[in-house]
């Protein structure tokens, strides 16, 4: 990405901001309130979706989601069910995808042909707590249609898992957002975190500073670049959130790494002739090289992608007098300590009991442990969070007459 200026910008008018698409591709991400309204492609979806729930659900328990509103799924569907319901959405908001884009795109960018991924991504994150009891159905889910529907997705770039890198995203909120709940992006980060694993996410050695989140209403939407390191933050609220999001590329989409997502060119896609639409973007030297690197990966049995370990180096010695507020440091393999703001210091296990984050690698915020990968808050005195199955486990620390910090013990489980 060519870097313009990192930084978040809100807009009310976003057929009128000037130069859209280079302000994007730069790095700046831009919320853009009640984006939709005036093209006319939020209420179409919207009602698309909703006969889809309908047609999956039925209309007893569609008029109840309407009358109390999505936020409210996860206390109407069934956790099993709602794979299922989301799979109902998707395959109606695939099959438009064309006519949305041909209308919400010139009200974005002006009269001109543009790329777009053929699979939109539908997302109804219900809150950790109810989604856990399921946590195998819906990571057979994440399989197919990948992290950040039902389950939340680590720190990523787009490119990471084998999109464009000239890419921008287009995160449409159809229910309530709330921080809590929504993306996040990593601003301070933009252009330098490179590692990242097997599944696509950030390295486990990779700190990272505390990420933009956002509060939306229905019909918000945020606007940025598919290589803008950004993830889903772990339901931690009472609300499911109900977003729908599009890849697109104003050029020929540029892959970096693999090509086999499907883009479609916008010249070819609405009519009869969609079936060639995708002919365009597959017609450069990385397809084929991408498939034949695939082929002969499947032949070897390997995947693509860095396998990183979690292997932990030499922890230097952390002295009471160079620990500042509100800093976390690791104090050895297996924990980490902290200064609060009260001057106290606090020791925890290194490791997120979510997916195993290293806290090491997390931040302060408010007081609060907080995860660097879903960004959930850990209490620094309990361990507990919002979510009632996480909770860090504490360890008791001293400080030694050489002002040396070391883990005196397991603390008494708290209350
Ligand atoms: S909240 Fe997910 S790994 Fe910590
Ligand atoms: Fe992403």
């Amino acid at each position: 990405m060519t870097q313009i200026e990192a930084k978040v910008s809100e807009s009310r008018n976003i057929a009128a901001e000037p130069d859209l698409a280079a302000r994007l591709l730069g790095g700046e991400v831009i919320v853009a309130r009640q984006a939709l309204e005036s093209s006319g492609v939020f209420r179409e979806m919207l009602d698309d979706s909703i006969a889809a729930v309908r047609e999956h659900m039925g209309s007893e328990m569609t008029a109840t989601i309407l009358e109390a509103g999505f936020e409210r799924v996860h206390e109407i569907v069934p956790a099993d069910q709602i794979p299922a319901m989301t799979e109902a959405v998707y395959r109606v908001i695939e099959a438009k995808a064309p006519a949305y884009l041909s209308r919400l795109m010139p009200a974005l960018f002006g009269d001109r042909s543009f790329y777009f991924e053929t699979a939109p991504n539908v997302r109804f994150h219900i809150p950790y707590d109810s989604a856990r009891q399921h946590a195998g159905l819906y990571s057979t889910f994440a399989k197919k249609r990948g992290e950040g529907k039902l389950t939340a997705h680590g720190p990523h770039r787009d490119s990471w898992l084998d999109c464009p890198d000239n890419g921008v995203n287009i995160w449409i909120a159809f229910g309530r957002v709330r921080k809590g709940n929504g993306l996040t992006i990593f601003i301070k980060e933009n252009g330098q975190t490179q590692n990242y694993t097997e599944k696509g996410s950030v390295a486990d050695d990779v700190a990272l500073s505390q990420p933009e989140t956002f509060d939306l209403e229905p019909g918000d939407c945020i606007l940025f670049h598919t290589d803008q390191l950004h993830g889903s933050e772990l339901n931690r609220t009472n609300e499911t959130r109900f977003v729908i999001s599009f890849r697109v590329t104003l050029d020929k989409p540029h892959f970096p790494r693999e090509h086999h997502h499907s883009y479609e060119y916008s010249g070819l896609a609405k009519g009869p002739f969609r079936p060639l639409a995708t002919l365009p973007a597959i017609l450069q030297p990385s397809f084929a090289t991408s498939a034949f690197r695939r082929a002969v990966r499947r032949l070897a049995g390997r995947s693509g992608r860095p396998v990183t370990s979690k292997t932990i180096g030499p922890v230097p010695t952390v002295f009471a007098d160079q620990l500042a507020d509100g800093k976390i440091q690791p104090i050895d393999a297996n924990n980490c300590v902290a200064r609060l703001s009260d001057g106290s210091i606090v020791a925890f296990a290194r490791r997120c009991p979510h997916e195993g984050a290293d806290l090491a690698n997390g931040f302060m915020s408010d007081g609060q442990i907080v995860c660097p990968w879903h960004n959930v808050p850990f209490d620094p005195v309990s361990g507990g969070s919002p979510c009632a199955a996480l909770k860090v486990r504490m360890k008791s620390c001293k400080t030694l007459e050489d002002g040396r910090v070391v883990i005196a013990g397991e603390a008494k489980a708290a209350a």
